[in-house]
């Protein structure tokens, strides 16, 4: 158990991604907050983590707007004293061409993404930093947020900007002993997504028509990462194991973005 004793604030807790971050932190024994803008993706993912044994609460959440950010942050300290752990994993996915993409659009994407990274690290950090608490902030980033994809504007441009804000937060936050590190995932394997969603209750989401990348036969090894995967790897960055280790980008993407580019595995 990596985690013990540990306080982790985990936003956009869906079945998919956060979903599987925050049991994933659960089960190395952190106590974790699920924090969702959709009130059911914060309730159903701390009962599952609940009801496997583990301790968990959640807390509705828009990461865009300061006073609810500051007040969510507030009521995890009145509740548990302390935050040892942050997992900035709220996101809008999906995206249009520098085109098409309307100014409303934009300015969300970029808001949840990169501005309510920004918002939960600064409240979180201060708390931190009060209570002396060395702790561990760790950003999603994307395999979009390393390379061009088509059709994808705002989504790549926010990703991109939380690599050099993970490296700068890392900087200013060095020396309170808080680290910041990011954590790249890229195309994930939807079967694990597809089980926990239907272990909160909801119906089977429906398998995706393949578009027209094959994902996994461009992969270098071959298959895609599960949330399970990327919820080792965080549970890694938020131990004392990584006590050293600030301002790194850890990619768990199956050598995706190591791979050279006209390659086919
Ligand atoms: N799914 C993938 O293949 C993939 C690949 C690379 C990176 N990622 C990243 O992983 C993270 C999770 O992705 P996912 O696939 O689980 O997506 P998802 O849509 O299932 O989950 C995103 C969650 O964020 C929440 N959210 C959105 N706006 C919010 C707001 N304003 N305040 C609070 N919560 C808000 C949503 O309600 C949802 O629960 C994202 O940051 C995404 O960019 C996903």
């Amino acid at each position: 158990m990596k985690l013990t004793g540990k306080v982790a604030i985990v936003t956009g807790t869906s079945p998919n991604i956060g979903g599987g971050i925050a049991g994933g932190l659960a089960d190395e024994g952190a106590t974790v907050v699920c924090v969702d803008v959709v009130e059911d993706n914060a309730r159903q993912c701390a009962a599952w983590i609940s009801g496997r044994g583990g301790q968990a609460s959640g807390l509705v959440c828009d990461v865009t707007d300061e006073a609810q950010v500051e007040a969510m942050v507030g009521r995890v300290r009145e509740q548990h004293g302390r935050v040892d752990v942050l997992v900035n994993n709220a996101g809008i996915l999906g995206g249009m061409s520098v085109l098409d993409m309307p100014l409303e659009r934009w300015n969300r994407q970029i808001g949840v993404n990169l501005t309510g990274t920004f918002l939960c690290t600064k409240h979180v950090a201060r708390l931190m930093v009060e209570q002396g608490t060395r702790g561990s902030i760790i950003v999603i980033v994307s395999t979009a947020g390393h390379q061009g994809q088509p059709g994808n504007i705002a989504y790549c441009t926010s990703k991109s900007g939380l690599l050099n804000f993970t490296r700068a937060a890392a900087m200013d936050l060095a020396r309170h002993g808080i680290r910041v590190n990011s954590l790249t995932p890229t195309a994930t394997d939807a079967e694990e997504s597809r089980e926990r969603a239907v272990a909160w209750g909801r119906p089977r989401p429906e398998r995706r028509a393949g578009g027209l990348l094959d994902f996994r036969k461009m992969a270098p090894m071959g298959e895609l990462p599960s949330p399970r995967h990327y919820a080792r790897a965080a549970a890694f960055l938020a131990s004392d194991e990584a006590e050293l280790i600030t301002g790194i980008d850890l990619r768990v993407d199956a050598g995706a973005v190591a791979k050279y580019w006209p390659w086919i595995p």
